[in-house]
């Protein structure tokens, strides 16, 4: 099958690979030609050091590659995605399946990533959202790793599932395209936060409080949104969850370290030094959660620190002597 990847972050070189040992026609589309020209000559991509590209994968500047492609992956930062669905659109058939790895929610609209990848190609082709507990640097060193192909569609998840799938790559198909991109946007916040509480010195049990809090007003808001309740215990939660915020490979944790440790975020951006996602999603959350009624204490707190500057230790002990609550529903006592 002819598989084009639409981003040369670590994430679509990593997925490239995978696509490469499956035995497909693979090409690697960057937005800049030079660094394609460089990774071409170099065979290693500088955003995933150490890995060797594979010598039958085809890296270009030319969006031209996309013509007659059967399986289209759009891997861009969140913030470019529109403008990379835009760029695409002209090249897909509606027998392309386009699939979304981007994490986040788009500014201003609030929509999910396949919401903004359909509005921009008009609903040529289907959709298919990919996510799950996945690091790009453990990936291209093949590591066992599993993820959800996610869609309405059946086929296309299962089209996914199968182009994907090999011996260190574990792919489980889902309907709910809508729990899975939402719990992929939301857990970067919560990321961030599981950070600023490592920055503050803070250890194992804060950090399992905070993330299993997060998780139940994470699948709050995901219900309410039309996502199903079981997605958010899966891969494409909990797994990413835990992924997630126990790990220095993410830039959000990274990020969250270093407020924690007393860096406005506007500097603990600039340190890690790449697109800090969870940043721009703690807004997007925060104004869905108004619009919904959804009470969301921790991504309440994390959107006060990030855009109003308010005191991560005020915030821990906000949280901490917030009202008595069950932790089960009320009514269920006898
Ligand atoms: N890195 C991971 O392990 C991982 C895993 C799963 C999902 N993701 C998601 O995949 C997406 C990409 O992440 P990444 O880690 O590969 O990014 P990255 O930070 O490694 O690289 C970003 C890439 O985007 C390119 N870029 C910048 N502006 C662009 C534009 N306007 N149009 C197209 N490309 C542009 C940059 O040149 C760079 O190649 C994110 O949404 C991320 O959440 C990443």
């Amino acid at each position: 099958m002819k598989a084009v990847v639409v981003g040369s972050g670590g994430w679509g070189t990593a997925l490239s690979i995978v696509l490469c040992d499956n035995g497909h026609d693979v090409t690697l589309w960057s937005h800049n030609p030079a660094k394609a020209a460089e990774m071409t000559e170099k065979r290693e991509n500088p955003l995933l050091k150490g890995v060797t590209l594979p010598e039958k994968l085809t890296i270009t500047g030319d969006l031209e590659c996309l013509r007659g492609a059967d399986l289209v992956v759009s891997a861009a930062p969140s913030f470019a995605v529109r403008e990379t669905g835009r760029k695409i659109a002209p090249y897909l058939t509606e027998k392309t399946v386009l699939v979304s790895v981007s994490k986040g929610i788009e500014r201003d609209t609030n929509l999910r990533m396949s919401q903004v990848l359909l509005e921009e190609i008009g609903n040529i082709c289907k959709v298919v959202a990919l996510s799950g507990p996945s690091h790009a640097e453990e990936v291209g060193i093949r590591m066992p790793t599993g993820c959800v192909s996610a869609c309405p569609d059946r086929d296309a998840a299962r089209f996914v599932q199968d182009a994907f799938m090999n011996d260190y790559f574990r792919i489980y198909t889902s309907y709910d395209i809508i729990g899975v991109e939402l719990a992929a946007a939301l857990k970067n916040v919560i990321a961030l936060s599981c950070g600023v509480t490592t920055g503050l010195g803070y250890q194992d049990n804060t950090k399992a409080l905070l993330m299993t809090r997060a998780m139940a007003e994470i699948t709050r808001l995901g219900e309410k949104l039309g996502g199903t309740r079981l997605t958010f215990g899966g891969l494409a939660g909990m797994g990413d969850l835990i992924v997630t915020c126990t790990s220095m490979h993410s830039r959000n944790y990274r990020a969250g370290i270093l407020i924690g440790q007393g860096k406005t975020p506007q500097e603990a951006m600039e340190e890690v030094g790449a697109v800090v996602e969870g940043y721009y999603a703690a807004e997007s959350v925060h104004q869905l959660s108004q619009r919904e009624g959804v009470e969301m204490p921790i991504c309440r707190c994390a959107y006060e620190v990030l855009y109003h500057g308010k005191q991560v230790q005020d915030v821990v002990r906000e949280l901490m002597t917030r009202a008595k609550k069950d932790e089960l529903l009320e009514t269920a006592w006898m």
